[in-house]
């Protein structure tokens, strides 16, 4: 079997390339990433001296290098998690979000259909649903739930989720879809909610929480994420969607306390800051199609997961301190 996986070298991608390659030693896996500022070949040490591995830096918009690849290499499976992914750089600049997010995912499917597969998998997200009221905590998003994004990053989400839709029904391609929740784990870019404020923390910076930190996401580990996207892409019905959520909802300022308890650090660090604009209240998945179809449920606890996640931080610092000593230090001064 082989698999291209697109923005392989980034959080969730690389997390991925990594679980395949344990659980299915003999396949081969191609990873496309464009290496933006998110993508980072050091995810992906340990697979690149693999003979059943190969990295290609290329974007996933450019049509002649996308088709090449497929000439060579004949995928049978593509997992497209080539994305821009940060809410906030949309509210910033949301151009590049539709050109990678919609056109990109265009791309890869018009390969797809030129040159034949078994599967297209689009990896998406809980946020095309909109959000949640916090008073209802007996609501939660269905697969058959209304698309409803807020930001330009979630519009352009489901975007793609539409246009992949739309490829399955007219040109009868064989997809699926899965809306994952809010992923932790080794290798997120600091620049989201857990790695951010763990980084902070151990410098003694402040944590800075927007508006009353009242804001709920459910939170899955990146390896149960993994686990189920090896299953929708193996066993999945085509043309299906597949909600994955860690059945873990919490307040913002409650996973901030957590990380600062484990660090050892005082609560006086927290200090709320401005909304983000257009910010969603709360996010919940009922996954029951998931658990029905497949017996799948998260496995990793919050507890246990963040736990070992603040410990790979502080045992991988030469691996964050030198992006956050780059380009991306830049951001950080104009966000905060
Ligand atoms: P990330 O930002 O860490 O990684 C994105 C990767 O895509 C990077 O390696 C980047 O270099 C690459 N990339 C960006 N533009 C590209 C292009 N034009 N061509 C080729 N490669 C390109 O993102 P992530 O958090 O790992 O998310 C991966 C996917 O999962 C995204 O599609 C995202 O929408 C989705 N998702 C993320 C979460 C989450 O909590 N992080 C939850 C649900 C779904
Ligand atoms: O739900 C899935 C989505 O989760 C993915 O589709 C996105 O790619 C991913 O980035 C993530 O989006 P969020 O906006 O939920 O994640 P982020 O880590 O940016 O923020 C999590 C929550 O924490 C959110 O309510 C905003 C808040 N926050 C975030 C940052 C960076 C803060 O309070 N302070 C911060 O500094």
């Amino acid at each position: 079997m082989k698999i291209l996986v697109t923005g392989g070298a980034g959080f969730i991608g690389s997390n991925f390339i990594h679980y395949m390659m344990e659980k299915h030693p003999d396949y081969r896996i191609i990873c496309l990433d464009k290496l933006t500022y998110a993508g980072n070949l050091r995810n992906l040490e340990s697979a690149l001296n693999r003979e059943n591995f190969r990295f290609i830096k290329g974007d996933i918009c450019d049509r002649e290098l996308v088709y090449k690849v497929f000439e060579e290499e004949r995928p049978d499976i593509v997992v497209n998690f080539a994305a821009e992914s940060h809410v906030d750089r949309s509210i910033e600049d949301p151009e590049i979000f539709l050109k990678t997010n919609i056109i990109g995912t265009q791309v890869l499917m018009d390969a797809c259909r030129k040159y034949g597969i078994k599967r297209f998998h689009q990896v998406s997200t809980d946020e095309v649903y909109g959000d949640l009221p916090l008073d209802r905590p007996d609501l939660k998003f269905t697969e058959k739930s209304p698309l409803k994004p807020s930001s330009p990053y979630s519009a352009s989400k489901a975007s793609a989720d539409l246009l992949v839709m739309a490829y399955h029904r007219t040109y009868e391609l064989p997809v699926t879809i899965s809306r994952c929740s809010n992923n932790y784990g080794p290798y997120q870019f600091p620049e989201k909610l857990i790695p951010l404020m763990i980084i902070n923390a151990i410098h003694d910076r402040p944590l800075p929480v927007y508006g009353d930190g009242r804001n709920v996401r459910d939170w899955i580990h990146v390896k149960d994420h993994c686990e189920a996207i090896d299953l929708i892409i193996h066993e999945g019905k085509e043309g299906e969607i597949y909600n994955i959520g860690g059945e873990n909802e919490r307040s913002n300022i409650e996973v901030v306390k957590m990380i600062l308890k484990e660090l050892g650090k005082p609560e006086s660090l927290i200090k709320f800051v401005k909304d983000r604009p257009g910010h969603d209240r709360r996010y919940a998945l009922d996954i029951t199609k998931m658990k029905e179809e497949f017996g799948w449920s998260p496995k990793i606890s919050f507890e246990e997961g963040l736990r070992s996640t603040i410990k790979w931080y502080l045992e991988n610092r030469n691996w964050w301190e030198e992006i956050i000593n780059g380009e991306y230090m830049k951001y950080y001064e104009k966000m905060y």
